[in-house]
């Protein structure tokens, strides 16, 4: 058994085709041999049998004018060991013998069952019995027959054995061709090299296969890409405040920057927007894990708005812009962790914010839907979104203005981690364009 798991797949598979036909042929040979055997003794004897009948006329017509069987081999001298019978007389004993040698001799009674009774005025004087299996002329001919039978018989296994072969072996080439190159292709991969893909050419489970595995290849290579990426935009964001503080603090010490307050607290705010960057990192590798930590409680959402329009009710008063409140008065209760959802909301408000001109507004409502699903909506009346951000504005790092720098704005976190964070919840968040201008976020919560 250890011996034929060591062997390729290829060689398997032959091997078992090799034993297959080797085991029907055999079969096949041995049960159509038998048939031949058995049908042409049943023609043999069919065909004694009819010569028997002859016999029985002539040697009849023999004893009725003899009287007895005396001098009946007289008829058939010449060529008496030719004679395909043996006749015995009403005694049993023995009167022609092809082979002369049991002449006299006598049958057993039920021997005689099997002959031609040869009766005379209706009385069984003789009796014809097959000549003797030994007799050597009938048993070269039957020998001579049922070789040339076997001999075609072998001919004819050996051959369709060899051709059976030879097509399993063009078979197996052809089936096999396609894992040879999904091997090779996954050993590439192995190998970092991930690019390789194998043709996709047949319909059926090997051609699945390819494609399932080509699949495989493009999200590992999108993964990588995107992994690449990723560590690019992060050492990126965080080389530019590192060296700030760095020159800052380097500044200080040389005495080409004044401590004054105001020096100091320019620095600490680059700190602090380093540790927010590193924590909103930390945050969105924990969603990829699948490890965010989220307390589902039965959370009243209209509480939860009332809290943030407190706190950025006086920053949006300066800024002009008007901040609409509109929720049903029987909005039930979302079945979600309170403080993820105000930051999903913070999130959304303060991108709002950014966004928004003076004088314009923003609005917060929220619909349930069929299905007992809350959706929360927060539309602005900024410039709205280009299709280019529809498609890309929840990927981790993306910015719409590409020269924005962290001053003016984010790393182009805060929407893929609210997604992240919906998502835990089991919910949903799109971005669309409002009709009448301006940006809408939508997510959607369980109800509690
Ligand atoms: N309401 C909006 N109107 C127009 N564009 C928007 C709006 N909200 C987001 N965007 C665009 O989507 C981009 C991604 O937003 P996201 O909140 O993920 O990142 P950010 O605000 O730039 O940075 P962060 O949130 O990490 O501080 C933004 O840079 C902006 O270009
Ligand atoms: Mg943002």
């Amino acid at each position: 058994m250890s011996v034929f798991n060591r062997l390729s797949f290829q060689l398997k598979l032959l091997l078992s085709f090799v034993l297959i036909i080797v085991l029907t042929t055999v079969v096949g040979y041995y049960l159509i041999d038998r048939a031949v055997d058995r049908a042409f003794a049943d023609f043999t004897t069919r065909s004694f049998q009819r010569q028997d009948l002859i016999f029985q006329q002539i040697l009849g017509g023999y004893y009725e004018r003899a009287g007895s069987w005396n001098g009946v081999e007289r008829l058939f001298t010449r060529a008496r060991e030719l004679l395909p019978f043996v006749l015995v007389d009403a005694e049993g004993k023995v009167v022609i013998d092809p082979e002369h040698e049991r002449i006299g001799e006598k049958v057993p009674r039920e021997d005689l069952k099997y002959g031609v009774a040869i009766v005379v005025d209706g009385e069984t004087v003789g009796t014809i019995l097959p000549p003797p299996p030994t007799m050597h002329y009938r048993k070269s001919i039957e020998q001579g027959f049922l070789r040339t039978v076997s001999l075609a018989l072998w001919i004819a296994a050996a051959a369709v054995g060899a051709i059976g072969i030879l097509l399993s072996a063009l078979l197996l080439r052809q089936l096999t061709g396609p894992l040879k190159r999904l091997d090779a292709a996954a050993q590439q991969i192995a190998c970092g090299e991930l690019s390789s893909r194998v043709p996709e050419s047949s319909s059926d489970e090997l051609g699945h296969l390819a494609r399932s595995f080509n699949e495989m290849a493009r999200s590992l290579e999108e993964s990588e890409h995107a992994k690449q990426q990723m560590i690019a935009d992060v050492s990126h964001e965080l080389r530019t405040p590192i060296s700030v503080v760095r020159t800052g603090l380097e500044g200080l010490r040389d005495g080409l920057l004044e401590p004054t307050p105001e020096n100091f607290a320019a620095l600490h705010n680059k700190i602090l927007l380093t540790a927010r960057l590193v924590s909103d990192l930390q945050q969105l590798a924990l969603a990829d894990a699948g490890q965010l930590s989220i307390k589902k409680d039965a959370c009243d959402l209209g509480e939860l708005v009332e809290q943030i329009r407190a706190t950025i009710e006086v920053e949006l008063e300066d800024m002009g812009i008007d901040l609409v409140i509109d929720l049903p008065a029987d909005l039930p209760a979302v079945a979600a962790d309170s403080q993820r959802v105000e930051q999903v909301l913070l999130n959304l408000l303060s991108n709002a914010e950014r966004y928004t001109p003076e004088e314009g507004s923003i609005r917060i409502s929220a619909r349930v839907l069929a299905g007992g699903k809350v959706r929360v909506s927060i539309c602005d009346s900024g410039p709205g979104l280009s299709d280019e951000d529809l498609v890309h504005i929840f990927d981790r790092f993306y910015r719409a203005d590409k020269s924005r720098t962290r001053e003016s704005g984010g790393a182009g976190l805060g929407l893929a981690i609210a997604k992240a964070l919906v998502e835990a919840h089991g919910g949903r968040i799109w971005a669309e364009n409002a009709p009448a201008g301006g940006a809408c976020f939508h997510f959607t919560l369980p109800s509690a």
